[in-house]
């Protein structure tokens, strides 16, 4: 096969999304580090990954596990350097694997110079200026200047000791910024280039949609979101964000939870983002016509555009991909509200992840794997006094929050703290059996999930057929998902995955690939199993 172009590779990248806290200690304190990324980078070669896209690592209090930023041009101490994040790209890149950060625009940390410096100041102050800083309403101005709902539930405005209130759409820690001012927009556009000019090869945009407001910032009706969300504003925006990504042909991905597919598409047009999440996928429900839905209307929207689509299963924020496909209720954006005590049934939902996960890779553009996703891990109960993620305090303790997807990785099943590296307890404790899942154990293993992934990345990697380009739907029985990768007919490549009750025939082939799960006895694809194949 040609080797990629690599001015197009973000159009089929297979890229995996490292939660550096949770991913590897290297300097055994019990939090992952960039030394435990550079360590394990062989592994994620082996893996078979085309980039890695880092969670915020920038210096943070860690009110929002990092997405709360003091500042985008220093390292938070607790993971390492400048100097060894400039390492750990180039050595990344030396072994084929490019580098995607993480820029949060939509709100600083609290202790940013410039919220310190608007907070000093006082009312009326050309500092307050860059965040929205308003009076209250009532009589004392004791009532918050407008109704917005947050993100995280609990309030968005908080009142300062001078009588002011400010923004913030998730927590008080993370002030909103005020994109109608020129030097929030300099000074993004300046990160852009410190990030890229550092070896960065693309750049995911934190809650894309949510960043400029309506500078009136009036009430809104109950589920109403024009305010705040999806505004055409945007564009512009992100059109000059394009013209600084083009001077390094670097790429822009955006975190658009916009559901309406239409208005989606408008933010990759060719002079905007390059790719976004693909959230729809991700919030379907285990059911053929569902999940034939989604692939259609993606692609659908995407087309016109021109831009590709992305396969998302699981990231820091949503249930784990074989906790959710165990659950009754798997479907909808509402799993991400978690439940204490969610009935789930793990070898069910194991089996579903393993054959999504060749559907995802089977899809035309590029995929994303969440660390962990790989190992199969399960989604993680955590004991509520060692709970950190802020969306379980602001509920009132009702959902657990998202720290049950961030739980640091098992590396080695005999290893102290399943070889994550820490010679302490780790930040957040793992779940009793964590080390049955270690990479050391799975990587013995031939039928484990990282055997699979690993081969299915391989196969993706190097054969014809994945990646950008068209699909074409094959006839099949009711609720089996059947397609091809290639326009002639040779080398084709064939999906087939199975969600009905009665196993499945195979379509015409030359070979089997690699299938989710054995087939039966008579060669036919039994429920919740997928299988590629040579047409
Ligand atoms: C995004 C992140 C999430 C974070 C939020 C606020 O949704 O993925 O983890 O809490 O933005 O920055």
């Amino acid at each position: 096969m040609a080797a990629p172009n690599p001015d197009t590779w973000w159009r089929s990248a297979a890229i995996y999304q490292v939660y550096v806290r949770s991913f590897a200690d290297g300097d055994g304190n019990g939090t992952g580090d960039l030394a435990g990324v550079r360590a394990r980078l062989p592994y994620l070669a082996e893996l078979g990954v085309d980039a890695l896209w880092f969670n915020p690592w920038y210096l943070s209090p860690m009110a929002d596990g990092g997405y709360d930023v003091a500042d985008y041009r220093a390292i938070d101490p607790a993971f390492g350097t400048l100097a060894e994040a400039e390492k750990l790209i180039s050595e990344a890149r030396e072994l084929g694997i490019r580098t995607i950060v993480d820029i949060v625009p939509n709100h600083v940390s609290d202790q940013h110079v410039w919220f310190r410096a608007a907070l000093a100041a006082g009312p009326g102050s050309p500092e307050r200026e860059l965040f929205h800083f308003r009076p209250g309403r009532g009589e004392n101005g004791e009532l918050p200047p407008n109704n917005w709902p947050s993100q995280f539930s609990g309030n968005t405005w908080t009142r300062v000791p001078d009588g002011e209130w400010y923004l913030h759409l998730f927590t008080p820690e993370q002030p909103d910024l005020n994109w109608a001012h020129p030097a929030v927009r300099q000074e993004h556009e300046d990160l852009l280039r410190f990030w890229f000019e550092r070896g960065a090869a693309g750049v995911r945009i934190d809650s894309a949609a949510l960043v400029v407001k309506d500078p009136d910032l009036p009430d809104a009706a109950d589920d109403d979101t024009t305010p705040y969300v999806d505004r055409d504003e945007l564009h512009d925006v992100y059109r000059s964000w394009r013209a600084v990504a083009d001077e390094f042909d670097g790429v822009l991905i955006g975190e658009l939870w916009v559901p309406d597919p239409d208005r989606f598409a408008r933010y990759l047009r060719p002079d905007e983002l390059h790719t976004a999440f693909n959230f729809d996928f991700l919030a379907r429900s285990w059911d053929a016509a569902e999940l034939r839905a989604s692939i259609d209307t993606t692609l659908a929207y995407h087309a016109p555009v021109g831009a590709p689509a992305t396969w998302v299963l699981c990231n820091h924020d949503v249930t784990r991909t074989v906790t959710r496909y165990g659950r009754a209720d798997d479907t909808g954006f509402d799993f991400a509200k978690k439940r204490f005590g969610t009935p789930t049934d793990l070898d069910l939902g194991t089996r579903r992840a393993r054959a999504a996960a060749l559907l995802s890779l089977a899809l035309p553009g590029a995929v994303y794997v969440y660390q962990g996703e790989e190992l199969g891990l399960p989604e993680a109960d955590i004991p509520l006094d060692r709970i950190e993620d802020p969306m379980h305090f602001r509920s009132g303790g009702t959902d657990p929050g998202r720290d049950g997807c961030r739980v640091p990785l098992p590396w080695s099943a005999d290893a102290p703290y399943a070889g994550f590296g820490a010679q302490t307890e780790p930040w957040l404790p793992q779940p009793e059996g964590w080390a049955a899942y270690a990479a050391d154990r799975q990587a013995a293993d031939p039928d484990s999930m990282l055997s699979l992934y690993r081969a299915a990345l391989e196969i993706r990697r190097s054969g014809p057929g994945f990646g950008d380009g068209p699909l074409t739907w094959l006839p099949s029985e009711p609720g089996v998902l059947s397609f091809t990768r290639t326009d002639g007919p040779a080398d084709g490549l064939i999906c087939v995955v199975n969600l009905a009750e009665a196993p499945a025939g195979l379509p015409g082939h030359t070979s089997v690939l690699l299938t989710s799960g054995p087939l039966d006895d008579e060669g036919r694809l039994p429920r919740d199993t997928a299988a590629w194949l040579r047409a």
